[in-house]
């Protein structure tokens, strides 16, 4: 069996840069309550027509390929993990092997739909595949362009003002080192939570979860008939089609589950909190890496932050993270780094990895 180790990583934020105050023209928000509440000062969207979330995995995936110091020829399978796919279907692993340009290789490409978790759910899939020795060079990108899919008015504002896009890539190889790499993954989720952090609509499920089919999710339950799309003028008019939070439900389960599946982790490889040399938290809220950091013990060295720069990128958040925190000489040789994340489904996870 082999480890998996992050050979190169990369990472791309589209240019333009959205304020607080920039928000604070479409809805009744301000800095100060932005700031407070998230720590958030500005975040990226991507130019509308001329950006995806493909293209931006795209950049970050060229810098991952390059500093892995192998062609993208030699990519033998992708995972791709983003709530935000350019298309309802088919996912973005394979928009992303056509837009690499490496179809002729006809390697096969995952798509991962959990959500702030999916960079640690795509990792531990990914992890399996080089532990096997199946797969030898696998990018795994997580990537995300909120930007289209949000509610700018003051209806939305409790969603729209943490969310940012960009994308986050890295090439995993295998190494013969057993203390190097992917030292272990955790998942896990809580689908009775699954509608409170959602976009729930259009979707196939007609209602089936709901009573009230009608009101709350726009579908016309009396007069239905074959042919009905799923998408209904109701539902546009009522906004189901942005995405749904009880962010006060979600902060008071990630501030649980954190440091709870980080412990979890160490403990089932002997390790403590003080081995930790960089936790890289998905990056939901400052506020919730802080109160994890004070759970956990861990001083603000041990912490990496950058939410204040590009608000919640969600997939795309723990590599674009790791990227610059590599970039800043915060990840070196033989350090402990510890992945976490939690988000929608409810699921989370973990990741160690001896770098
Ligand atoms: O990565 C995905 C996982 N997601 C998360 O981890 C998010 C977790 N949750 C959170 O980060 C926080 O719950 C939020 C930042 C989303 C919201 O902060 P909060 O402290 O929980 O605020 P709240 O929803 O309880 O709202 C408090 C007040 C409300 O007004 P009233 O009812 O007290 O008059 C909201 O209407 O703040 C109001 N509010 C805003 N005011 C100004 C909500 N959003 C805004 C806003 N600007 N953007």
């Amino acid at each position: 069996m082999y480890n998996s180790k992050i050979a190169g990583i990369g990472f791309y934020v589209p240019e333009n840069v959205v304020t607080n105050d920039d928000l604070a023209e479409y809805m009744d928000t301000t800095d100060e309550w932005i700031q407070e509440r998230t720590g958030i000062k500005e975040r990226r969207f991507a130019k509308k027509h001329e950006e995806s979330t493909t293209s931006m995995a795209v950049e970050a995936s060229k810098i991952a390929i390059e500093r892995a110091g192998i062609q993208k020829e030699d990519i033998d399978f992708i995972v791709f993990a983003t709530l935000s796919p350019d298309y309802y279907f088919p996912g973005c692993g394979v928009l992303l092997q056509r837009e690499l340009g490496i179809q002729k290789t006809e390697i096969g490409a995952l798509d991962i739909r959990n959500q702030c978790s999916g960079f640690i759910y795509g990792l531990s899939v990914a992890d399996q595949f080089i532990k096997t020795g199946m797969y030898k060079n696998i990018l795994l990108v997580g990537a995300e362009k909120h930007s289209m899919g949000l509610d700018f008015t003051t209806e939305g504002r409790g969603v729209a003002v943490i969310f940012g896009d960009g994308a986050g890539a890295v090439v995993l190889q295998p190494t013969d080192d057993n203390d190097k790499g992917v030292l272990t993954t955790k998942l896990h989720s809580d689908g009775s939570k699954a509608e409170e952090l959602a976009l729930i609509s259009p979707g196939a499920h007609g209602g089936y979860f709901h009573e009230d089919k009608e009101e709350k999710f726009g579908f016309d339950v009396t007069n239905t008939k074959l042919g009905d799309i799923f998408i209904t003028q109701k539902m546009l008019d009522n906004k189901f089609h942005t995405p749904y939070m009880n962010g006060q439900a979600v902060f008071k389960k990630a501030v649980q589950k954190f440091p709870e599946v980080i412990l979890e982790a160490l403990d089932e490889v002997g390790l403590k909190s003080t081995d930790i040399d960089l936790l890289v938290p998905h990056q939901a809220n400052l506020r919730i890496s802080q109160f994890v950091q004070r759970m956990a013990g861990l001083n603000d060295e041990q912490v990496f932050n950058n939410i204040q720069k590009y608000g919640n990128t969600t997939a795309a958040s723990i590599p674009i993270a790791l990227c610059e925190a590599w970039e800043q000489g915060k990840v070196k040789e033989g350090d402990l780094i510890v992945l976490a994340a939690f988000g929608s489904g409810f699921t989370w996870g973990s990741a160690l990895i001896r770098w």
